[in-house]
């Protein structure tokens, strides 16, 4: 059982420990850049709103946002716990999750922020590339796909909003809008701070131990 927070900028890595994270405590990994991201490949209503603000570096309205989170909460899989990842990313995100969790008599157990200085982040994103067919996420220079394309054989892209200066506004979004969340999270007593330099591995045992010394409190 764990219900989590991945909080963090953009590049951060994220996504990356998510996968981990889930396989480990067996529950769903929630990612809403993901969701929005299906949204626009299925060229639904919900993906062509997203679209504009995602293209563009800013954030997805929040109403949009708590909307399709809130749903995804009541699919049964998350009975067991979840992986939250870039969610919430605004105070009023953060008290849309606390109110819903409170209707079902249910808790968060940590925010774990992963903390990258902005200059890295940059040369995360910019180096990262997708796979087409599994979604497997890669960087040309600190995770290289072997033979230029994914393991599964599937091309690989690079996102739309990955280009230097959509990153750059992304980065302004989370010092304005998401970072405040450091302090909310803070007083409740649930922030968890890792620092998020060196390999994925390094920062996933740092994860591991500050959510091990979180349970055992
Ligand atoms: P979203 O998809 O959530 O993007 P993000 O928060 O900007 O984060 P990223 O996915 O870019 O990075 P990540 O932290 O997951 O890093 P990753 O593991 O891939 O959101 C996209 C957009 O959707 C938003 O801009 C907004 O418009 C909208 N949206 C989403 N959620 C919203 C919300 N709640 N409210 C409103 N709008 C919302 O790693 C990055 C790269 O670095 C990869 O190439 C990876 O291989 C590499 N890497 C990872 N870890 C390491 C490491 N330790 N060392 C070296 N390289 C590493
Ligand atoms: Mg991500």
């Amino acid at each position: 059982m764990m219900r989590l927070v991945l909080m963090g900028p953009p590049g951060a890595g994220k996504g990356t420990q998510a996968v981990g994270l889930s396989r480990e405590y067996g529950v769903p990994h929630i990612s809403t850049g993901d969701m929005f991201r299906a949204a626009v490949a299925a060229g639904s209503q919900l993906g062509l709103e997203a679209r504009r603000y995602m293209d563009a570096g800013d954030l997805v309205p929040d109403e949009v946002t708590l909307g399709i989170v809130r749903e995804r909460l009541a699919q049964p899989d998350v009975a067991s716990g979840f992986i939250l990842d870039g969610f919430p990313r605004t105070i009023p995100q953060a008290s849309g999750l606390q109110e819903a969790l409170r209707d079902s008599n249910l808790q968060l157990d940590a925010v774990v922020l992963i903390d990258v200085p902005d200059a890295e982040l940059v040369k995360r994103a910019v180096g990262r590339r997708v796979c087409r067919e599994c979604g497997r996420v890669w960087h040309v220079e600190f995770n290289p796909p072997p033979g230029g394309a994914c393991s599964c054989g599937g091309e690989l892209i690079q996102r739309d909003d990955d280009r230097a200066e959509t990153v750059m506004k992304r980065l302004s979004a989370y010092h304005e809008q998401t970072e405040p969340l450091k302090g909310y999270y803070a007083s409740l007593g649930l922030l968890l701070s890792v620092d998020g330099m060196g390999g994925p591995e390094a920062v996933h045992r740092r994860v591991f131990d500050a959510l091990g010394r979180c349970n055992s409190r």
